[in-house]
């Protein structure tokens, strides 16, 4: 039977690998959007559509349909080379700099030739997922689509299926009008036609969907209806990491390196709207502010590769390690590294990190949403302060119990940490059970209900 709820996103819940003797398996996918998008859609009869991106996923892709935990994955196998434009040169290399404000200006971006041939991939790869949809949708049926990969779905899907009841949700900021304004005109236009083609467009914060509406009113002359849902994470599954023997084992590990210091931790994707570096840079300006701290803190950087195709990530992620070792070279003594810089990329190990720090950093430029923020006020064992930016979309949920951090002022980052590890134990417990309130206000479940709602 055709489905009446489909879920569209690149990044599929599932990605394929071989065990050892050679067959197909399916893991769960990477990422914070699977992770709370998966266990709510579950057992409601949902088809998932999404890119098959490995070699792997394409071969299981080649087999049909797969039936996982409580829906089925139809992968959809784009071109090669449509790929590569659509999702490295448009997706991530483009809209993800514009939303981020990570563009250097004198040099990017640069809408050469070889850019608006891009474009047409991007166009392209759009267009064949909403064939896919339009196949394979019940009569009437809602439609979610996830995230900036998939904009121009809304006036593709209004004009192949006017019946379906579409709506999309961006995990990332949106950019303002001037940032809107580095696209040549008939591609802004196409962008936010596209956008504006579904029922509603979500967003983690009002900030996201004013900017949105602004771009709107500048560009196509109104602004669409939008809607305010800020995701959550899944607290029985991060529980569950947490009880985990692999999780226990890594908080036995990081309590013999910690030892009697303080901890600051971070746990981020190496990607440049993180602020990895000004994050660096701050603990190094607090070292010099406290001699007192000198020898008596560490600062755990969990951080794991992201986008390598990328030559922005490459780069940064060697100034990234470069930065720490100059760091630790000229802190480091005999018995004490100031800062353990771990690219591993092991989820239990990170939710032993977020259940003992002291202090967590999360000073994103810009941000969606930053699940991590709300996973560790939701998992932390010491009364941990949260040093927030308030550029994250989660700012708004936490700022009453988070302290304030401008990811852009290195020396107020110092004092932000100084302030948190200065903090006394009264304050520290009073924050963070309001932290854990407010991270827990929301669940998977009403985030899905809230995009359910808006497609009625
Ligand atoms: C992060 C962002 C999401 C995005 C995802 C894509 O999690 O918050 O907005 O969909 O990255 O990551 P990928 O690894 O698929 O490029």
């Amino acid at each position: 039977m055709a489905p009446d709820l489909v879920v569209v996103s690149n990044r599929g819940p599932l990605s394929f690998s071989r065990d050892n003797a050679g067959k197909l398996v399916a893991g769960r996918g990477a990422g914070g959007l699977v992770s709370i998008l998966g266990p709510a859609i579950a057992g409601r009869g949902a088809t998932w559509i999404a890119s098959a991106i490995t070699d792997e996923d394409r071969e299981a892709a080649a087999g049909g349909d797969v039936e996982a935990e409580g829906f089925r994955l139809r992968q959809l196998v784009p071109d090669d080379a449509d790929y590569r434009m659509y999702y490295d040169v448009i997706a991530n290399g483009t809209l993800w700099f514009m939303h981020h404000g990570l563009y250097d200006l004198p040099r990017r971006p640069l809408l050469n030739r070889y850019w608006h041939e891009a474009w047409e991939g991007y166009r392209r790869v759009n267009h064949a997922f909403a064939e896919m949809v339009a196949d394979e949708a019940g009569e009437g049926a809602t439609v979610l689509v996830q995230d900036y990969h998939l904009s121009l779905l809304g006036a593709e899907l209004q004009r192949l299926r006017p019946d379906l009841r579409a709506v999309h949700f961006h995990h990332t900021p949106f950019c303002g009008p001037t940032s809107m304004r580095t696209l040549p005109t008939p591609i802004a236009l196409e962008l936010l036609e596209g956008l504006a083609g579904f029922r509603s467009c979500g967003f983690h914060s009002p900030r996201w969907a004013a900017a949105f509406e602004a771009c709107c009113r500048d560009v196509l002359g109104n602004a669409p209806a939008t809607f305010i849902a800020p995701a959550a994470a899944d607290h029985v599954d991060i529980e569950k990491v947490a009880a985990s023997e692999d999780c226990q084992r890594e908080l036995v590990a990081l309590d013999e390196l910690v030892g009697d210091k303080r901890l600051i931790v971070r746990v981020d994707r190496i990607e440049l709207s993180k602020n990895l570096l000004r994050g660096f840079s701050a603990y190094d300006e607090l070292l010099r502010a406290r001699p007192d701290l000198v020898g008596n803190v560490v600062f755990a950087a969990l951080v794991y590769p992201s986008r390598e195709q990328l030559p922005e990530y490459l780069a940064y992620r060697q100034e990234v390690e470069s930065m720490a070792q100059r760091l630790n070279d000229e802190w480091g003594t005999d018995d004490w590294q100031p800062i353990y810089l771990d690219t591993s990329d092991f989820f239990p190990r990170s939710v032993a990190a977020l259940r003992r720090y002291d202090v967590l950093l999360v000073n994103p430029v810009r941000d969606g949403l930053n699940l991590v923020a709300k996973e560790g006020a939701m998992l932390n064992e010491r009364d941990g302060v949260l040093a927030l930016s308030r550029e994250a979309g989660a700012w708004e949920e936490l700022q009453g119990a988070a302290l304030e951090v401008n990811p852009f002022d290195v020396t107020g980052t110092a004092e932000v940490l100084a302030t948190a590890l200065d903090m006394d134990a009264g304050e520290r417990a009073d924050r963070a059970t309001r932290l854990r309130d407010a991270a827990t206000a929301t669940t998977p479940a009403s985030w899905l209900d809230a995009q359910l709602a808006a497609a009625r």
